[in-house]
């Protein structure tokens, strides 16, 4: 029996229409695609992020962080390997108090006794307040809402549902924090905190240089086939006017940008260009002379059939792989991220990369503590508790 069969007829509807089902007065519901994330609400969840850090700062600012969700329990639902999307979300309920819970091996739960997701999904809802969910079923997250939106209907209990990952499909929340990495990195701007403008000087090299995530030329590298996080990273991209992307990945039916999204990016107004090398001459010059942002992934090999698999054996993967001297030609503000795990068998990033100020994937994966709790605020609706918390800090 397929027990997402109630809801697959809503599985494929235009995503405008979709999202309209996961928000409620002009508030997120549901976080379960990365459509959902507007330039907007982007702006919304980072800042709550930068307040949500200053409190952590003090002592007396974590206890107030600590009473803002203390009365909500939240299911941790994770049926794929994960290190940092899981413990980032348990870290980010734990500073704003929720009690979380776990279930990551099925085998533990009375899905062995034959009882659906479906169902699982349902109990987790009478007993926590959210939650959070990763599964390698590309539409489960996405049923989830759709359940949890018909009990609301029918005035029964209902939980919000986050997409912590789903199949090769999306990763919201993974955008959301690398948007927010991002984000500060092309903040080139006088900061409030008394940091100056780094532009003057930047502008001496790159006199085209502004600030802003809008107006830059992105490269994807990698698996770009099958990652999910370049799927929702590109999409939130997408939104800011003047966007390049460059896509670089091996020359292989299953790695390559699918159509589906060239052709989403085109309609965006994106130009998007494919690549099979680092160092591919775009307009005369290398390409990793000549971006902005450099993205870089790992080979999904658990998505690989036995065919793939050996085909993928067969491939040379230096093209894709960072070294020391590709980094020193980057430019000499153009964040390096990863969402991480690096393959340490490929090494397509090698720890003697890791101490370039341009590496962010370590800052990136904490920044993911950060916006992952301030995605809670958000969908608790406890802002105005947290700015009150701020400001009852400033006058202590
Ligand atoms: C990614 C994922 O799970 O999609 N990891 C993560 O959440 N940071 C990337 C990956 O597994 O390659």
């Amino acid at each position: 029996m397929d027990e997402f069969a109630p809801f697959t007829s809503k599985l494929n509807r235009p995503i405008e229409s979709k999202n309209v089902e996961f928000q409620r007065l002009g508030r997120l519901k549901h976080i379960i695609n990365a459509a959902q994330l507007t330039p907007e609400l982007l702006q919304t969840l980072c800042r709550t992020a930068d307040t949500i850090r200053r409190l952590a700062k003090h002592r007396s600012g974590n206890d107030a962080l600590r009473n803002l969700l203390s009365d909500k329990r939240a299911m941790l639902y994770f049926t794929q390997p994960s290190t940092r999307t899981f413990l980032s979300f348990m870290a980010a309920c734990q500073i704003l108090g929720l009690t979380c819970n776990e279930v990551r091996d099925p085998k533990t739960s009375s899905e062995v006794k034959r009882e659906s997701r479906m169902d699982s999904i349902r109990m987790f809802s009478s007993y926590f307040d959210i939650i959070i969910m990763r599964s390698l079923a590309k539409d489960f997250a996405e049923c989830c809402a759709y359940l949890m939106n018909r009990l609301e209907e029918q005035e029964k209990r209902s939980v919000p549902v986050i997409n912590a990952g789903s199949g090769s499909d999306e990763h919201p929340t993974q955008a959301l924090l690398d948007y927010y990495t991002i984000d500060r990195s092309f903040d080139f701007d006088e900061r409030t905190d008394g940091v100056e403008s780094r532009l003057p000087d930047l502008k001496a090299d790159y006199p085209d240089l502004i600030s802003g995530v809008g107006h830059k030329t992105y490269a994807f590298c990698g698996d770009i086939g099958r990652g999910r996080t370049v799927r929702s990273l590109a999409r939130v991209l997408s939104q800011f006017p003047g966007t390049s992307m460059f896509f670089v990945s091996p020359d292989h039916e299953a790695l390559k940008l699918d159509n589906d999204l060239r052709q989403e990016l085109i309609r965006q107004g994106v130009s998007v260009q494919e690549f099979d090398t680092l160092e591919a001459d775009v307009n005369g010059r290398p390409l990793i002379e000549q971006i902005d942002c450099l993205y870089m992934t790992r080979i999904q090999r658990e998505h690989n059939s036995e065919s793939t698999e050996s085909e993928l054996q067969q491939l040379d993967l230096e093209p894709f792989r960072l070294t020391v001297d590709r980094v020193n030609r980057v430019k000499s503000y153009a964040p390096i991220l990863h969402p991480f795990p690096r393959d340490s068998v490929v090494g397509e990033i090698p720890v003697e990369v890791d101490s370039d100020p341009r590496a962010m994937y370590f800052r990136q994966a904490r920044n993911g503590m950060w916006v992952r709790a301030a995605l809670l605020v958000h969908l608790f609706d406890v802002a105005d508790r947290l700015h009150e918390a701020e400001v009852g800090l400033l006058r202590s």
